[in-house]
């Protein structure tokens, strides 16, 4: 595993956008090959999405033939929600890149076949030769996309109910009313998102530290799942100095020394 460890939120995004950039222009994509892009919510990757933008309007990078696939969803919430992360990700990001539609792949929240919808999502990533790159975020407890504490290792797309710490802390998008945020949530598993060839994590500020302790120098377990990625082959962690912070002093010595001169 990588760990690059930025000195604020602000290098963090652009380090981030800058990072998509390149894996999509190396890998050349065509209209027969597209570059499949696994992508998050939440206010971390929010910083990444305006770069990513200013990179597309600037010609330094295109999603013409990007196809995505989005982490999780909330059940119950339509499209038209704004707390919906299919309205998350059109406003702040799909609608301002050159994305073609039918290219952006996003749970249905309000299907009533759970158990298609979710086979129907693997199925299409598997069809088109899985994801290349897979980013996330991290949750306090750390949870990557829905797959919250005691999530299987090895699971797929699937329903999850949310934690009380998650729904907690998500209610800060709900008017911090705990009874408007839904219950549960469509996910992509750990085991899909280690199936990518690259995982990006993204994680910020002081309230992440925890989390981050646990998944970089504690062992792998299902208590904090953002740790499967000691597994991955190619896994890298992004964080600022707050998140980092609860790290032992030689972690991020050596982090610091490793990753000095790469991209
Ligand atoms: C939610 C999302 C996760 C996200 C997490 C952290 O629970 N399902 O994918 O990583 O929030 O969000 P934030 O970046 O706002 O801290």
């Amino acid at each position: 595993m990588r760990v690059i460890i930025k000195d604020n939120k602000d290098i963090v995004s652009e380090w981030a956008a800058q990072y998509v950039a390149y894996k999509i222009n190396q890998f050349r994509p065509s209209a027969t090959k597209p570059f499949v892009l696994g992508l998050p919510t939440g206010s971390t990757p929010l910083g990444m999405y305006k770069k990513l933008i200013e990179l597309n309007k600037s010609g330094k990078v295109s999603f013409a033939h990007v196809v995505t696939f989005n982490m999780d969803e909330y059940i119950g919430l339509d499209e038209s929600h704004p707390q919906s992360y299919h309205y998350f990700m059109y406003e702040n990001f799909f609608n301002h890149i050159d994305i073609k539609k039918k290219n952006i792949h996003i749970l249905d929240g309000m299907t009533k076949n759970y158990a298609k919808e979710c086979g129907d999502y693997e199925l299409a990533m598997h069809n088109l030769g899985g994801v290349n790159l897979f980013i996330g975020g991290v949750g306090e407890d750390g949870h990557i996309a829905f797959n919250e504490p005691f999530s299987s290792l090895t699971s797929r797309t699937r329903v999850k109910t949310l934690t009380e710490s998650t729904i907690k802390a998500n209610s800060r998008f709900f008017d911090n009313d705990l009874s408007k945020v839904p219950t549960q949530a469509l996910t992509v598993g750990i085991g899909t998102i280690m199936d990518a060839d690259e995982v990006l994590i993204l994680a910020t500020g002081k309230n992440k530290a925890n989390a981050l302790h646990h998944g970089i120098e504690e062992g792998i377990s299902h208590v904090w799942t953002v740790s499967a990625l000691q597994q991955h082959p190619h896994g890298i962690i992004l964080c600022d100095k707050d998140a980092a912070s609860a790290l032992h002093k030689d972690t991020v010595d050596y982090f610091m020394d490793i990753e000095k001169d790469k991209f």
